[in-house]
């Protein structure tokens, strides 16, 4: 399959179904002119996200949310002149949704489609707005399902230089915002609770991990045996403390991250320094990175907000690079969970 018109001049529906939002987004003319996003309240009630019943609500959610991105951006599937779709990581059901629609979807149009990867185009995020980063520079992305150091030397070259090696910086966010009785996703909640507590009233342990990988799961345990600690002493030791709570929870997280991506900077040599993924969206992060990069008299690459937590727009646009590479995606290929 091939797409004749200039690159800067397609128009590209995106589509994300890797986890719980369902979004379309159209780019055209190397503009997002619609970012739509449907997410999923079901999940708050269970306390995390249920995968059966994100594949049945994507499913739900997919055709009228494609269709209010055409209409948003006053565009017709006619005018379309390539689909991208996320491919992996995330749920495989939820993948699957998306995928198998965009594969239908190119099969009845004859719209050529290509494969995104889920992790770079949160870091390709980047690139949507006209201030776009000098290369290279290093990305943290953090996200519900992944933290990762990358460093970035163009829009096909992202080398991932550290990981976690258990749970992600999004999950630790969630995980101890269940442990203080928060409903999912507890992130952006700890971020607005934390505006009025104390980050240093509480010391966690942060894990020691060597290299530029992370490890969140030291952490996790430590805020649990705490909180059984203070509870046994005063039952309602969380509800009297919870901003203070929250704000050194965050504090904790915050300061780790910028801990590994000082020592990526130290390491590389390269003082650029971006955020991607949903907990990109979190305050404290975002000042702290600023303050990072002063400190090195390097430059701070912040997102907006809306191209931070999951969106098709970051996936569209990740597509036009796929484009310019002439890397089409083919009926027979399937979803992945894990990189
Ligand atoms: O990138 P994303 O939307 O989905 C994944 O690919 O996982 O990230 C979702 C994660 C959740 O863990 C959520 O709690 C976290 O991002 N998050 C935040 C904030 N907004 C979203 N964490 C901290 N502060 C926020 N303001
Ligand atoms: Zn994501």
């Amino acid at each position: 399959m091939e797409v004749v018109k200039n690159n800067s001049q397609l128009t590209i529906l995106g589509i994300e179904s890797s986890c719980d939002d369902t979004s379309a987004a159209v780019l055209s003319n190397g503009k997002i002119c619609s970012n739509v996003v449907a997410s999923q309240d079901i999940h708050k009630e269970f306390g995390g996200v249920v995968p059966e019943w994100a594949s049945r609500k994507h499913q739900l959610n997919i055709v009228p949310t494609v269709q209010s991105a055409l209409k948003k951006a006053d565009q017709k599937l006619e005018n379309i002149d390539a689909i991208a779709c996320t491919q992996g990581p995330g749920l495989m059901g939820s993948l699957l949704v998306g995928h198998s629609f965009v594969k239908g979807l190119a099969l009845s149009t004859k719209i050529p489609f290509v494969n995104v990867d889920h992790i770079d185009a949160h870091v390709l995020a980047h690139f949507i707005d006209d201030d776009i980063p000098e290369l290279p520079f290093l990305c943290l992305l953090v996200s519900g399902g992944h933290t990762q150091i990358v460093r970035v030397d163009s829009g096909y070259e992202i080398t991932v230089l550290g990981r976690t090696i258990d749970d992600a910086a999004g999950e630790a966010f969630d995980k101890a915002g269940k442990m203080l009785g928060l409903s999912y996703p507890s992130g952006p909640i700890i971020d607005e609770l934390s505006k009025s507590g104390d980050p240093l009233k509480y010391q966690f342990n942060t894990p020691k991990v060597s290299n530029l990988d992370f490890s969140f799961s030291g952490l996790k345990t430590s805020i649990l045996y705490f909180l059984q600690k203070e509870i046994r002493k005063d039952k309602n030791f969380i509800s009297e403390n919870k901003n203070d709570l929250c704000a050194s929870i965050q504090h904790t997280i915050v300061s780790y991250l910028m801990s590994k991506l000082s020592e990526a900077i130290i390491k590389t040599g390269i003082t650029g320094i971006g955020i991607a993924g949903g907990v990109a969206a979190n305050s404290e992060l975002r000042k702290a990175l600023t303050q990072l990069a002063a400190k090195y008299e390097g430059v701070a690459y912040v997102p907006r907000l809306e191209y931070c937590t999951d969106n098709a727009a970051m996936i569209a646009f990740a597509g036009k690079i796929k484009i310019e590479k002439q890397q089409f995606g083919t009926l027979s290929d399937v979803c992945f969970t894990r990189k």
